[in-house]
């Protein structure tokens, strides 16, 4: 007799940590049976993996928890059974208050504990409720299993989790906790199998990545730049990214290898926060505007059509006019392929946080904030116009909206969407890039002879 599987949804917020996690959890309950859907109608488990980063993130979980709540009653009402799980940074910060304001919440758990989600469902099961916000000793790592989701051709390998910067705005260092790394060998590992199981692209993540330092139980501390090196040597492996950076952990190593290894793709997230270096030393970001500008000239120089993108805080407590002035004019001197940039959030438990008496008006952020986006909106259709005529190689991990669409990444990570058979998806083709708009391109795929 052939078992049903049971179905999962799983609702992912937030960074590509959060989605490689995501990816995890469905790997490790593929393992008792159960199936991820992509439809949250009629489910066995549901399980929102969230996000603490910015505003209103627990007002999201409650609302999105709402609306679970009346497909739980009905299913039970059916005879069925339907677990809600709360998982990620807020189920992290939350924990005790969702289970409290949620009673039918089954399992909330953090970031750190969902390698132990067999004795978690088995304990629901039995309808026993679960809080699983420990920090615990054991890595999660080690208790994974070495089949991986992978998504079109593109992997997420997480590589290093957590934070010791304590930047004052942001929740990271209190709900992934201190900075840990894995070691190489088990990386290695892990970009080996995900290379045998379809990924041509490794996206190596971590909260503070080119912090990683990992210990190969030789004597032997390696860095990112040494694992890059490494990973560039698997046949198969075509291109290598890494998220997200810092501008202080950007050693001279990890710059050459932006030279040397042409795997490691053209295109840099590297967020700087502010312009101002006033209000980068209110960040604790500990180093000034030059010294980022001076990491961006390095590895133009080693890597000359290198593209970047940033994030940028716009309204942080005690931020001026000429503040402003400063990120805009940061912005202008780096000329962006992209850029996200958030109005300040007071995040509870931040030392920033504390800084009420010098909040920017709410009005006064929201029109910077539409200046800086005007900006970066300008800059990134320049960007994108630049490509036209070119031909690029184009990574298609996915079908597009359209039927007989299909879409991928250029090497400068641009989205980029073509006519063209689904058999395409999982290779890298050269496309001439036809029209460009200000999110993506277009163009037509380079046929042979
Ligand atoms: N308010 C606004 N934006 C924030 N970020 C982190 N914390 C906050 C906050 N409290 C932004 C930073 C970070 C990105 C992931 O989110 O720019 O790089
Ligand atoms: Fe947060 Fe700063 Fe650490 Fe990035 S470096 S995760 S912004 S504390």
């Amino acid at each position: 007799m052939t078992q049903k599987h049971k179905k999962l949804f799983i609702k992912t917020w937030g960074c590509q940590m959060n989605v490689y996690d995501s990816n995890r959890m469905s790997d490790i309950l593929s393992s008792l049976g159960y199936k991820v859907v992509d439809s949250p109608v009629d489910v066995d488990m549901m399980i929102l993996n969230t996000c603490h980063i910015r505003e209103k993130a627990t007002d999201k979980v409650f609302s999105e928890l709402g609306r679970l709540k009346t497909h739980k009653t009905e299913k039970e009402a059916n005879g069925g059974k339907m677990l809600i799980a709360v998982a990620g940074c807020v189920a992290q910060a939350e924990g005790e208050f969702i289970m409290e304001r949620a009673p039918f919440v089954d399992m909330v758990f953090g970031p750190q504990t969902y390698h132990e989600l067999p004795e978690m469902v088995l304990k629901a099961n039995g309808n026993e409720r679960v809080v699983n916000t420990e920090f615990p000793t054991v890595s999660k790592f080690d208790h994974l299993p070495d089949e991986h989701t992978i998504e079109g051709a593109s992997a997420y390998l997480s590589i290093q989790e957590g934070c010791d910067k304590f930047c004052t705005f942001c929740v990271v260092p209190y709900t992934r906790g201190g900075e840990y790394s894995r070691t190489p060998q088990e990386i290695i590992a892990e970009a080996h199998r995900l290379q045998e199981q379809g990924a041509k692209e490794i996206i190596l993540l971590g909260q503070n990545v080119n912090a990683y330092h990992g210990e190969d139980g030789k004597g032997k501390t390696w860095g990112l730049a040494d694992l890059i090196y490494k990973i560039a040597e698997i046949d198969g492996v075509d291109r290598i990214r890494y998220s997200t950076s810092h501008p202080r952990d950007m050693d001279d190593d990890l710059i050459t290898a932006h030279g040397e290894v042409q795997k490691l793709m053209p295109f840099l997230h590297l967020p700087v926060q502010s312009g101002s270096d006033r209000i980068l030393e209110a960040m604790n970001r500990k180093h000034k505007a030059s010294k980022y500008l001076d990491v961006i000239a390095k590895l133009r120089k080693v890597r000359p059509e290198i593209a970047f993108s940033s994030d940028y805080i716009i309204g942080f407590p005690g931020e001026t006019e000429q503040d402003f002035e400063d990120s805009l004019a940061l912005a202008r001197e780096v000329g962006y392929a992209s850029c996200y940039s958030f109005k300040y959030s007071a995040r509870p438990g931040t030392p920033a946080a504390s800084l009420q008496a010098a909040l920017v008006p709410a009005n006064i952020a929201t029109e910077r904030l539409a200046k800086f986006q005007a900006l970066i909106n300008e800059q990134q259709a320049e960007f994108n116009k630049t490509c036209i005529g070119k031909t690029l190689p184009i990574l298609f991990d996915r079908k597009g909206k359209k039927e007989g669409q299909i879409g991928g990444r250029s090497e400068y990570f641009q989205s980029i969407f073509v006519e063209g058979n689904e058999r395409l998806i999982g290779n890298i083709i050269d496309v001439k890039i036809t029209d460009a708009f200000d999110n993506s391109l277009t163009g037509d795929v380079v046929t042979l002879g």
